[in-house]
């Protein structure tokens, strides 16, 4: 692999810290304080920083897991809505594992882990890191078998390991695959500032979920001062329900590279990464390959095309689960060997990003959208979309529908026709754009996806008239609280009593006083956390507050205001011992 620049998160051979410390992983099981300590000297790095890395990411553990390793996917689409939970008990008794901890004899490890991405797949899990799917009883039944023959995960039959891919709607981007290089070839005919001109009159606004105008984006970063520009693809696609990314990695990488590399030339940058979550590292071959391909091609490393002063190439460096490093500045973080906390902002990763050198950082499907935009032209862009909102959205839809998957509609669709077409036909809620997102009832179904209305990253969780949407609530206050990142206090402990809240109020011992607290508490790690993960995590309670109060009304204890008047109670303490407990606590 060519690469230009030397990144201290890689040690002489050139290897990711993430990389070394997941073949760590692999090979040992566990990643021992003497691996810690030879890797820190091999990385040239304090071993204080090895240490926060393995205990910050789920994907290390300093305690053996077993040597098979299973995570079932807890969101909401697996866990709950397919039964996966059930399903993990059911291994568990079976293989007689208590979840959460390895076996005695080292052989299996069963735990729960975030959303893997295969929401459409019916419940999934991750075995030795590669997702296995469409999981029933039958299914169990036989991993158990495999496992207890020990039969290595390779030996496993191929279809458990499928990912069906099914498209049901295409608009501008799914409708065809553009030819390779033939935006590449159109935009080093031109001019880098061609190439911005394109984009920006497209109105291409980035599709990963908070909508900044990308050719704005790319133009602060090519105007910014630094020695080095970089372009780094996001595809950490974390939000709990959204698998479109997949999808895209899977069938349109070649035309995602060739959007970065326009956005290299149009920034002037000599370096790419894509950060794939590692819970896709099993897309990594295919991805490499496509890389290789365009090398072969002259499309990527010295002298793109015969063009003597364009350089670039990409490098690929996977996750180790964490949500948080979907967070622009966590994935920069996350890049350079760290733990994958949010920086402070501004400044914005456009003049400060990897490396402290300007950097453009972009959704998959946004880098996808981009080459179409230079192949075609910005009116064939714009002719689709609304005013605000050009384009096509791709979506991913699970839940209660016939025909759960890929979507692609132009902005601008009703909620309505969406629901129609993928067979939702007794609809409670939808959740729009993951846990994160928006939360809406049957009175909202007149309403568009757009930047104007309903922006999101293209998640679709649909939810039917059968479903207690407290459990919903549930699962994903238990996920904010797991994935939050624990730098700030609001955030760290906000979702935790969050998440304490909801399960008061779910055991049947809630009262009226913790709902009205619930609003208390979702304002307050709304307005007082330090990044996105905070300002949204407590959307979904705030929407169901208002749209669905009897989501949580109908699970009180009798009703109560209060169950105990701890002032009243005291009082007659306080006159024996007659004095006041302001002025003598204790
Ligand atoms: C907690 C959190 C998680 C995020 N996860 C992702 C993600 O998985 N993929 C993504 O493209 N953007 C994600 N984002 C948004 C990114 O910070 C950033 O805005 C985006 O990558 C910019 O690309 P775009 O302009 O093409 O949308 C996340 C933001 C937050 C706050
Ligand atoms: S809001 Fe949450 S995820 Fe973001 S920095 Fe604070 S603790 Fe970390």
């Amino acid at each position: 692999m060519t690469t230009f620049h030397k990144h201290n998160s890689l040690n002489s051979r050139q290897e990711h810290l993430l990389h070394r410390l997941y073949a760590e992983q692999q090979q040992f099981l566990h990643i021992s304080p003497q691996s810690m300590q030879q890797i820190a000297a091999e990385f040239s790095l304090p071993l204080s920083q090895i240490e926060a890395v393995v205990a910050f990411y789920s994907f290390f553990s300093t305690r053996p897991r077993g040597q098979f390793d299973i995570l079932f996917s807890n969101c909401t689409s697996c866990g709950y809505l397919a039964d996966g939970h059930n399903l993990l008990l059911m291994l568990a008794e079976q293989l007689q594992v208590t979840p959460g901890t390895t076996r005695d004899d080292g052989v299996v490890s069963i735990d729960e882990t975030s959303c893997i991405g295969m929401c459409d797949q019916g419940a999934s899990l991750l075995v030795n890191g590669t997702p296995l799917t469409r999981l029933n009883a039958d299914r169990i039944a036989a991993i158990r078998q495999k496992i207890t023959a020990n039969t290595p995960v390779t030996n496993w039959p191929r279809e458990w390991f499928e990912v069906h891919e099914k498209i049901h709607q295409r608009s501008l981007l799914l409708s065809e695959q553009l030819i390779c290089a033939s935006a590449l070839k159109k935009a080093l005919s031109t001019s880098a500032e061609a190439v911005l001109a394109t984009i920006l009159q497209s109105g291409l606004c980035g599709r990963g979920g908070a909508g900044f105008n990308t050719g704005k984006k790319w133009q602060f970063c090519r105007d910014a001062p630094g020695h080095a520009h970089y372009v780094v693809c996001n595809a950490d696609e974390g939000e709990p329900g959204t698998f479109k990314d997949r999808l895209l990695l899977h069938q349109h990488a070649d035309t995602l590279f060739e959007g970065m590399t326009l956005c290299a030339f149009a920034i002037g940058a000599e370096q790419g990464f894509v950060y794939l979550r590692g819970e896709y590292r099993y897309l990594l071959g295919h991805l490499l390959s496509v890389l290789e391909q365009r090398r072969c091609q002259g499309l990527l490393g010295k002298h793109i095309l015969g063009n003597a002063q364009f350089h670039f190439d990409i490098e690929i460096v996977v996750g180790a689960g964490a949500y948080i490093c979907g967070e622009e500045s966590a994935l920069i973080e996350s890049l350079e060997g760290k733990p994958g906390i949010p920086r402070i902002r501004p400044p914005f990763p456009v003049t400060h990003g990897y490396k402290g050198q300007p950097t453009v950082i972009n959704n998959v499907e946004t880098f996808i959208a981009a080459a179409h935009v230079v192949a075609h032209d910005s009116d064939w862009f714009k002719a689709v979309g609304t005013d605000h909102s050009t384009g096509s959205k791709i979506l991913s839809i699970s839940g209660d529908c016939r025909f759960p998957g890929i979507y692609e509609y132009p902005f601008g669709t009703h909620i309505q026709n969406i629901l129609d077409d993928c067979g939702a036909h007794t609809v409670q809620a939808i959740q729009i754009g993951g846990p994160a997102g928006k939360l809406i009832g049957a009175a909202n179904l007149h309403r568009t996806i757009s930047f104007e209305d309903l922006p999101s990253g293209g998640s679709f969780l649909i939810f039917g008239q059968q479903r207690d949407l407290l459990a919903v609530h549930r699962n994903f206050a238990h996920f904010f609280a797991h994935e939050s990142c624990g730098f700030c206090t609001p955030c760290r402990v906000g979702t935790q009593l969050l998440k304490s809240s909801l399960d008061k109020i779910a055991s049947g011992h809630g009262t009226a006083r913790d709902v009205s607290e619930l609003k208390r508490l979702s304002d307050l790690i709304q307005h007082h956390s330090h990044c996105g993960l905070g300002h949204t995590a407590a959307n979904h309670v705030l929407d169901s507050l208002q749209d669905f109060p009897q989501t949580f009304e109908s699970h009180l204890k009798q009703h109560l205001t209060a169950q105990f008047d701890l002032d009243q109670a005291l009082a007659c303490a306080r006159q024996i011992r007659q004095h006041h407990d302001t002025t003598h606590p204790g």
